[in-house]
């Protein structure tokens, strides 16, 4: 017997079957050859949420959930947050190396280039109400690019694809800023190149009659560290949508556009406003003990804390937790904080959540720090978009120049009607 084989006998018809095991993982249709009759269309693996399936190879980002350990590329997510720029590994998730200096000017040079948003776009961002959600206009408004850029759809090509690639990295934080200004009646800034990624996007956010607006270099650099621990998250629910939808060769616009929709989901990035909400629900310290004892007797979860992968602690967290002090440094506590500290200090000792392995994820501090930046609650899960359209498209890439890869199409088990006849209206 193979060591690298499963052995397989099917009780149904005593048949035997040895299948390889490469990477861990068998492959699905290996067990199709199992069947009780030549009619049998095989064995099928039933597993709904891909609890326990591999979707695809990827070189990209590693996550150990047991140990806490995230890698983009093999560095470990805190050397890189520590030492490099949001765009340095950007450059490092969609080509496989960190840049040399040359190469991240040339990098920077070529997203500061596409920062712009066609004027026709801004036309379409002014359509909305004052008060509509900034995750529904982000999502819109990066379909509709679309239509600006229909040689997009040329996904075969691979220098169109990186200047698309370019150009959706570039445009998502003048998109933000003018969901932002749109909704207080603002004049658009439009990007100043002179500036840093996160400078330019704080100058677009909130520089009003100031000559020159100037962003504190603390928050800008925190915004960056943010931005670097959301970049990649591998086979996430917007991540899959993003392979899903790109497989159909639809262009890379309605695609993204798809992902942001998956993220905008309270389960996933819209975790962190959710968060927000619920620490004003809780209001103070002292109410803490109540809101965590209706939520273990089923009402509602605890948000911001629990993930399908990590199951000791998120190592984003802990790089959070540094980075919020840093920022508080300049903003002051947000009074938010004490209410949060009580919640995962309570949760952490609590064996309803030691039992479950439910920690504090991400999105747990990532909102109170936007918003003592200054950010409202709507525009958090925009802000985790921004840089995820990096990993989004590194993503697609691999899957658009993998030859495995076909277009995504599960299989069901049915559980219908058989076969059955239309009746007549006044028989029904
Ligand atoms: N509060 C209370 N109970 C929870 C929570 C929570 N936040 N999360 C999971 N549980 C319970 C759940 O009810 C279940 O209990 P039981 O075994 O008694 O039925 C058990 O823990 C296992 O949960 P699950 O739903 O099977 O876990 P999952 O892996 O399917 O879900 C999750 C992962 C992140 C969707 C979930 O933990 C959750 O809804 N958390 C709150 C939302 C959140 O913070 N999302 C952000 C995720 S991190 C950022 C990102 O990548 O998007």
């Amino acid at each position: 017997m193979g060591h690298n084989q499963l052995s397989i006998t099917d009780q149904r018809t005593g048949a035997q079957y040895e299948i390889p095991i490469t990477d861990g993982t068998i492959r699905a249709t290996d067990l199709k050859q199992i069947k009780t009759s030549p009619d049998d269309f095989g064995l099928m693996t039933y597993d709904p949420a891909f609890l326990n399936t591999s979707s695809c190879r990827s070189s990209i980002t590693y996550i150990d959930g047991d140990k806490g350990i995230l890698r983009y590329r093999g560095y470990p997510i805190d050397e890189l947050a520590e030492n490099c720029s949001f765009l340095e590994v950007a450059y490092l998730l969609l080509n496989g190396e960190l840049p040399s200096a040359a190469q991240l000017d040339e990098w920077v040079a070529q997203v500061k280039r596409r920062t712009m948003l066609h004027e026709t776009s801004k036309k379409f961002l002014e359509g909305f109400r004052y008060d509509a959600h900034p995750m529904g206009m982000l999502i819109s408004t990066i379909a509709a690019l679309s239509t600006v850029y229909p040689e997009a759809k040329n996904v075969h090509d691979a220098a169109n694809r990186r200047k698309q690639i370019t150009r959706l990295i570039a445009k998502m934080p003048t998109i933000t800023a003018y969901c932002y200004r749109h909704h207080f009646g603002l004049p658009y800034i439009y990007p100043d190149n002179d500036l840093s990624f996160t400078e330019n996007f704080m100058n677009m956010m909130w520089k009003m009659l100031e000559p020159k607006y100037v962003a504190n270099p603390i928050l800008a650099r925190a915004l960056d560290i943010l931005f670097i621990l959301h970049a990649d998250h591998e086979q996430n629910c917007s991540t899959n949508t993003m392979r899903a939808v790109g497989s159909s060769q639809a262009d890379p616009y309605v695609s993204v556009a798809a992902a942001a929709a998956a993220l905008s989901g309270p389960l996933h990035g819209g975790a962190n406003e959710e968060v927000l909400h619920m620490l004003d629900v809780i209001g103070s310290k002292d109410n803490v003990s109540a809101y965590v004892k209706k939520v273990k007797e089923g009402h509602g979860k605890l948000m911001g804390f629990g993930h399908r992968v990590y199951k000791n602690y998120d190592p984003r967290a802990r790089i959070i937790k540094r980075t919020a002090d840093e920022v508080f440094s300049v903003t002051g506590l947000n009074p938010k904080l004490e209410i949060a500290k009580e919640l995962e200090r309570i949760a952490l000792e609590d064996e309803y959540f030691v039992k479950r392995k439910l920690y504090p994820n991400v999105d747990f501090y990532s909102g109170i720090i936007y918003e003592a930046m200054g950010f409202r609650p709507s525009l958090f899960t925009v802000l985790f978009a921004i840089p995820r359209v990096v990993g989004w498209l590194a993503q697609w890439e691999e899957m658009i120049t993998d030859p495995e890869q076909k277009i995504a199409r599960p299989r069901q088990i049915y559980t219908g009607h058989d076969e059955r006849h239309v009746m007549a209206m006044a028989e029904r």
